[in-house]
């Protein structure tokens, strides 16, 4: 596999096969994908990989807290801008309109909208979960150093067969997750990712997110 098909065959993934991943290569990747730039050589990522019996012991800990505080806890950061404008708006209403289209939950079945996205909470059935966290001293710069690592981690997962979801909407449970892994306070948690074998009959994974062309995100000057 060539980068070109990595990065074309990365998709979110939203159903997983119940079949465990080779802890070396999970270590290996790990380690491979710090290979990411960052400003200065800053390394800003900090990462933890959980699975087996802790993940288990996680998602029990989850079904539990998604019951008592639905809503989440408090947020130490906004996912989205808190008016979020366009064209922003409306592609974000896109993909969930996709999204719900292909698992057949109309827009008005609230509860069942929001029974789907607790999946998130179970990992969508992966049996690897990571979570990325950072330094609360680092800014918008180092924040995105930590997607340059996480987008090699995705394709290097890619690379070896395996798929993955990230997931922000672990920031909506920082206090739970902070007290499971034992996270230094100075710490702060960014975004949590599924990760294992791609469900083929999961209706969830035959979504494709769409792109906007590219001259609506690019200009060329000169070339
Ligand atoms: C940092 C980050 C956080 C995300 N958080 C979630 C999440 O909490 N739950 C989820 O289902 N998808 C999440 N996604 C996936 C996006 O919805 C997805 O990347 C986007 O719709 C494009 O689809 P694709 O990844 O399949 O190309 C996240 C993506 C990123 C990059």
């Amino acid at each position: 596999m060539d980068v070109s098909e990595a990065i074309a065959t990365r998709r979110s993934v939203r159903g997983f096969l119940d079949r465990p991943v080779d802890p070396a290569l999970l270590r290996g990747i790990v380690e491979k994908a710090a290979r990411a730039p960052s400003g200065g050589n800053l390394q800003p990522w900090h990462i933890y990989v959980v699975g087996g019996d802790e993940l288990t012991r996680l998602k029990e800990i989850m079904a539990q807290r998604i019951t008592e505080v639905p809503r989440g806890e408090e947020m130490e950061y906004d996912i989205y801008p808190k008016t979020l404008g366009e064209p922003y708006a409306s592609r974000r209403f896109q993909v969930g309109e996709d999204m719900y289209g292909r698992i057949g939950i109309p827009r008005e079945d609230r509860d069942a909208r929001r029974r789907w996205f607790a999946r998130n909470f179970m990992f969508f059935g992966a049996p690897v979960a990571l979570f990325c966290y950072v330094s609360r001293t680092m800014g918008p710069p180092q924040w995105s150093d930590l997607g340059m690592y996480l987008e090699n981690v995705m394709l290097l997962l890619r690379e070896a067969g395996l798929d993955s979801c990230p997931q922000e909407c672990w920031a909506m449970y920082p206090k739970t997750i902070g007290a499971f892994l034992d996270a230094p306070d100075a710490q702060m948690l960014f975004t949590g990712m599924a990760i294992g074998w791609k469900d083929p009959d999961d209706p969830a994974n035959t979504l494709h997110a769409k792109r906007v062309p590219l001259a609506e995100f690019a200009e060329f000057r000169g070339i």
